[in-house]
């Protein structure tokens, strides 16, 4: 069973969906941490419900030293002893430093059509750019933000009078659909990218 940590910073519903779905009788992968960087966070609250564990490593006390951050979240990871790790909705960029360290063991989901709309306000974006659909994408973790290889995307219509909201709120099922899958299969050494719906 390979050993999965979750990465949130914020609801988890992305997280929640990643557990329940590693709850299914013959799963290749199991959580072990649910890490967040703010103690706030709504998800570690709904990790600990269902009965994983979590721990919180603050950024705000690192200021601007990305690496002493990156050095604390490493350590609490090291103590949980994943093979992966799972980005789901972790809101802080990571260096080299971590990623490296990381290389070929860690997935993002990002909600866009990756190449398109890396970083921040991707609903706002594809909705100003005119484009007719958007969605989401689960991509393995390197330096390049939001680069990495694409291990899956699903795809949702832009509807006329779409606001953000309105079009994050029809992309998050389908998020909560495309990282169990991709995890299951790439828990499993499968990287055949998954395509929804
Ligand atoms: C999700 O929509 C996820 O794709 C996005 O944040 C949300 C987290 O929701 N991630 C990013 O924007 C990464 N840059 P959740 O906490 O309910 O899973």
């Amino acid at each position: 069973t390979r050993r999965v940590a979750i990465l949130i910073s914020g609801g988890g519903s992305n997280m929640v969906s990643l557990v329940e779905s590693m709850r299914a009788p013959g799963h290749p992968a199991a959580p072990v941490l649910v890490l967040a960087n703010d103690p706030a966070a709504g998800g570690l609250e709904k990790a600990r419900a269902l009965g994983v564990a979590t721990a919180c490593v603050d950024h705000r006390p690192f200021g601007k030293d990305r690496e002493a951050f990156e050095a604390q979240l490493l350590e609490a990871l090291d103590a949980a002893a994943p093979d992966l790790i799972c980005l789901a909705g972790f809101m802080r960029v990571l260096t080299p430093f971590f990623v490296e360290k990381w290389a070929g063991r860690m997935l993002n989901i990002h909600p866009s059509l990756l190449p398109k709309y890396k970083g921040l306000n991707t609903h706002a974006r594809a909705i100003e750019a005119g484009d007719a659909q958007a969605g989401c994408s689960v991509h393995e973790v390197t330096a390049e933000l939001d680069g990495g290889p694409i291990l899956g995307q699903a795809r949702v219509p832009i509807l006329p009078g779409d606001t953000p909201g309105a079009l994050a709120a029809r992309i998050l099922p389908m998020e909560h659909r495309l990282y169990p899958e991709v995890l299951r299969r790439y828990a499993a050494g499968d990287r055949t990218p998954v395509l929804l719906p």
